[in-house]
């Protein structure tokens, strides 16, 4: 079955990004100039995604409103001829289709995603998280699709780690099946470094297939009193197929504040219109920082 629906939650309360987030959600945080979940619909709708939920929270009036038509700026950027401007947010708020629900309360991740089950109803989906920015010649979501076009089995993206960061994401427990292919046996969440089955991080994409309402719907709290995901997908992996795809990219983990220096950076370096004076800028303040 072809992937058509993906599922954007953006209802955390981001606790890591305070106190910016405290009225506006992470999601919205730009890097450079772009807030984060217009890269993650970008990916979803280059990957060939036509109908795209996001999960949204208490603060999900600035995620709307950006994806929205904005008459009055456009009347301004009209009369003042600013075209290029124009077009810019006629291509914002002509991305995809997009919907929205509200998760009440934030119980987790897992509940988050089991709050889109009428939307996607008895078809496999596409999971993007914001916090995993992903620059690559094939979209990352797109590498999943393709995999699983092939198998038709759930699908997790993930990349190797080093061994002292396992302990900072979901590991998988998997065997080999070709270059950038594993076979899913199980999935354990944030192991200490001795006891990871592999290097195998979960990066914050995943082709799901729909019988994981039916699991999440039972699924009890876990780790931190949160409706875990991985939990869910673990039961998943139990009976069927599931794989994970070391897909080909450059990943930045943006939910971190390093990470997102990290981003940030590399973003404006790789723009025509900034790039010259932001490196000759980086190379004297480097130079400064030697020399002092
Ligand atoms: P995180 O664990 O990164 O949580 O959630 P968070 O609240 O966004 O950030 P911190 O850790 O407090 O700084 C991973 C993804 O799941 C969503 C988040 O919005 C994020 O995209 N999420 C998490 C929900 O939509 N609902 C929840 O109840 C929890």
């Amino acid at each position: 079955m072809r992937i058509r629906k993906a599922v954007i939650p953006a209802a955390g309360l981001g606790v890591r990004f305070l106190p910016a987030t405290k009225a506006l959600p992470k999601e919205m945080i730009p890097i450079v100039d772009t807030p984060t979940i217009q890269y993650i619909i970008q990916e979803a709708v280059d990957s060939g995604i036509e109908d795209i939920l996001i999960i949204t929270g208490r603060d999900k009036k600035p995620i709307e409103d950006h994806f929205d038509k904005s008459v009055a700026l456009e009347e301004h950027l009209k009369e003042k001829g600013k075209t290029g401007e124009l077009e810019m947010l006629h291509r914002i708020s002509d991305m995809a289709q997009i919907f929205y629900v509200r998760q009440q309360e934030p119980r987790g991740l897992g509940h988050a995603v089991y709050c889109a089950r009428r939307f996607v109803g008895d078809e496999p989906f596409a999971v993007l998280l914001g916090d995993d920015i992903v620059r690559s010649e094939v979209p990352c979501l797109k590498q999943l699709m393709d995999l699983y076009d092939e198998v038709q089995a759930t699908v997790i993206g993930v990349q190797e780690v080093p061994p002292a960061d396992v302990s900072k994401y979901g590991i998988l427990d998997a065997e080999p099946v070709r270059e950038n292919v594993y076979r899913v046996r199980d999935l354990v969440e944030k192991p200490a470094p001795e006891e990871a089955p592999s290097r195998l991080a979960i990066m914050g994409r995943y082709i799901i297939e729909p019988a994981v309402f039916d699991i999440l719907a039972r699924t009890k709290p876990g780790a931190g009193g949160e409706i875990q995901l991985t939990d869910a997908l673990r039961e998943l992996a139990g009976p069927g197929e599931m794989y994970g795809l070391v897909f080909q990219g450059r990943r930045y983990d943006v939910g971190d504040k390093l990470g997102y220096l990290k981003a940030t950076v590399e973003f404006a370096l790789a723009r025509p219109d900034l790039a010259g004076q932001f490196r000759s800028y980086l190379e004297t303040l480097v130079r400064e920082r030697r020399g002092s």
